[in-house]
């Protein structure tokens, strides 16, 4: 599904200094890399303050602790996504309320969040899933409305555009009250390991923020919080400062190949190719497909036997795990997110693809089509 191999070879003098200069420096905790990472991923994303942590699944626990919610509260996200997301509401005694997403833009639906809203409801979580922001505009006027925070899972949209109606242009993971990220090594800004952060406008978030992520010590050895251990290791932020300086051009490759994809696609009805909003670019994290006629499941075995990739993102509703049973919900409370289950399939999506990749992989597409209607 990716080639981290074909990127590395690309970029291995660069990143081969960038570790021997760690090792060379034995700094490696809380090293000037890491500085210098958020002070560059933060231009980058133009906003006040990046916090780096241990991983995504860590970057959004810290965010939702920041919030200072008590048992009981509610906080809304999508029952489409990684179970990160939900995992950490659940993990901190909050009450996960899930909801479907919209079909086509495979984000959450603003009409579904409007709907769950109760007196209870503290915060928002939006995922901008496979690359591509949810509708922002709508969710930060929503939440301004009933006086809710919003967190931006920006785990799979690093350097995704959000247009709003004014005109004006903000990055995905930075609208929100807070928004967070990881650096998994296949995402689109990945490392060589784990790796997360975390993007506020607000000082004090920050300040907190860098409190718990570091045992909750503003001062050394003075913890004014309970805190953990989440910190982004110094080789890992030194080579995320090589990989950001490509970012825009790995992101751009990525939209040349989702052209292609559509373009080969285009006249094959069962294929449904992914959507692209008007209020958001779209990085393609994910080149997700939903295929008619049940054949999906087919198609991926079909794909299998020419040793061709291609994974289900994602198999199985949230609220259907075992994990998440105690939640209360029945099996066609989500009609949405079950269709959506049966239908998606990702292709191999990464910025080093060669065309030979894609020929193979389109061509093989249409002709099971040509031969299973
Ligand atoms: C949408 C989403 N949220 C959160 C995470 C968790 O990130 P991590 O694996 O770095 O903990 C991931 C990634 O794996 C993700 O895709």
């Amino acid at each position: 599904m990716v080639d981290l191999r074909a990127q590395y070879e690309k970029l291995s003098p660069e990143i081969d200094s960038a570790i021997k200069s760690v090792i060379d420096s034995t700094a490696f905790i809380k090293g000037p890399d890491v500085k210098l990472f958020e002070e560059e991923l933060q231009k980058y994303m133009g906003v006040r303050h990046v916090i780096s942590c241990a991983n995504g699944t860590d970057a959004l626990q810290l965010a939702v602790r920041v919030l200072g919610l008590n048992p009981g509260d509610e906080i809304i996200t999508t029952n489409f996504t990684f179970i990160a997301t939900a995992e950490v509401v659940a993990l901190l005694g909050l009450k996960l309320v899930l909801v479907d997403p919209d079909p086509g833009t495979f984000n959450i639906s603003v009409e579904a969040i409007r709907k769950a809203i109760t007196p209870k409801t503290r915060a928002i979580v939006p995922v901008h899933l496979f690359g591509q922001c949810a509708d922002m505009e709508s969710i930060m006027e929503l939440a301004k409305l009933n006086n809710l925070f919003v967190i931006e899972d920006a785990a799979q949209a690093t350097g995704a555009d959000y247009f709003f109606s004014d005109g004006s242009v903000k990055k995905a993971g930075t609208i929100g009250h807070i928004g967070t990220t990881s650096f998994f090594p296949s995402k689109n800004l990945g490392c060589y390991g784990d790796g997360g952060a975390l993007y506020t406008n607000d000082d004090n978030f920050a300040k907190k923020l860098r409190s718990i992520a570091n045992h909750g010590m503003k001062v050394r050895y003075h913890y004014d919080d309970i805190g953990v251990n989440s910190r982004l290791d110094t080789i890992q932020a030194a080579i995320l400062r090589v990989k950001l300086k490509h970012l825009s051009r790995f992101n751009e490759t990525r939209q040349a190949v989702a052209d292609f994809y559509d373009e080969a696609f285009a006249g094959c009805l069962p294929v449904i190719v992914p959507e692209r909003s008007k209020y958001s670019s779209h990085i393609f994290h994910q080149y997700t497909i939903k295929v008619r006629n049940s054949k999906r499941d087919e198609l991926k075995k079909y794909l299998e036997s020419l040793k061709i990739p291609s994974m289900v993102y994602y198999p199985g509703p949230l609220h259907m795990q075992e994990a998440y049973r105690h939640l209360g919900y029945g099996e066609n409370d989500f009609p949405v997110t079950k269709e959506l289950c049966s239908k998606v399939l990702s292709l191999p999506m990464h910025p080093d693809m060669e065309q030979d990749q894609l020929d193979l992989i389109t061509s093989s597409i249409l002709k099971f089509f040509d031969n299973s209607i």
